[in-house]
């Protein structure tokens, strides 16, 4: 039977670049949340914090696609929703500069990416240096990029899982901070399998951010 439990995780797991970044004491970490879609890690997070298990606020979330989920979640939580839509930029760049200057505005401190489905560029990463993750549904370094769950099973993996990540340039790269395994089933379609790392998501997002807002 293999065990699905996430690797239990500790301070040495968080290299000490991210945590040391502020100096202020016990004041809730100012996050900026960015998702696509669902928003299901978003609402674990607000859950989180809303349990007292997470010390933070979430300033704002930004979307990018007008039918996101994650927009109406976001309501839900009293927490400010802005789209901004990459269509209607020129360019990468000129998307990620929006998308930084609104996180400024809001006071982020820390950036989430929470089912982000856009790549980032060097604009972004230089606005908040070690101070942007992700979450990606596969063990890292295997199954980069799009459509991880379709590779873990087009692989024939017997155990695939889910990463949270500091963001880099080069796409589901940078250090490696919490990750879950979670076995592949005989019968396992990409949707059943991504429920089940979903799963372990809702656990090691929120986690890896009580980790982070302990400093
Ligand atoms: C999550 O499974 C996340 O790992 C994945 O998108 C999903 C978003 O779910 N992210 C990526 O694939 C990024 N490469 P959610 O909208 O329900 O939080």
């Amino acid at each position: 039977m293999i065990d699905d439990a996430p690797i239990k995780p500790s301070f040495s797991l968080i290299s000490p670049d991210i945590y040391n970044y502020q100096d202020s004491k016990n004041q809730p970490l100012k996050l900026g949340i960015m998702a696509s879609g669902n928003g299901s890690n978003f609402e674990v997070i607000a859950q989180a914090i809303a349990e007292g298990k997470i010390n933070a606020k979430i300033q704002v979330l930004i979307y990018n696609n007008p039918d996101a989920k994650a927009a109406a979640r976001a309501e839900k939580w009293g927490v400010e929703a802005i789209l901004l839509n990459h269509r209607d930029c020129k360019n990468r760049k000129k998307f990620d500069s929006k998308v930084a200057q609104t996180l400024q505005q809001y006071d982020v401190e820390f950036v989430i990416m929470a089912g982000w489905m856009r790549l980032v560029t060097q604009v972004l990463i230089d606005a908040f240096p070690n101070r942007m993750i992700n979450i990606h549904p596969s063990l890292l370094p295997s199954f980069k990029g799009v459509q991880a769950v379709e590779q873990a099973i087009a692989a024939k993996v017997k155990i695939t899982g889910c990463s949270v990540h500091l963001v880099s340039l080069e796409v589901d790269s940078g250090e490696i901070l919490i990750q879950a395994a979670v076995p592949v089933l005989p019968d396992d379609t990409s949707e059943t399998l991504h429920a089940r790392i979903q799963v372990q998501e809702h656990r090691i997002l929120p986690m890896a951010i009580s980790l982070l807002s302990q400093r």
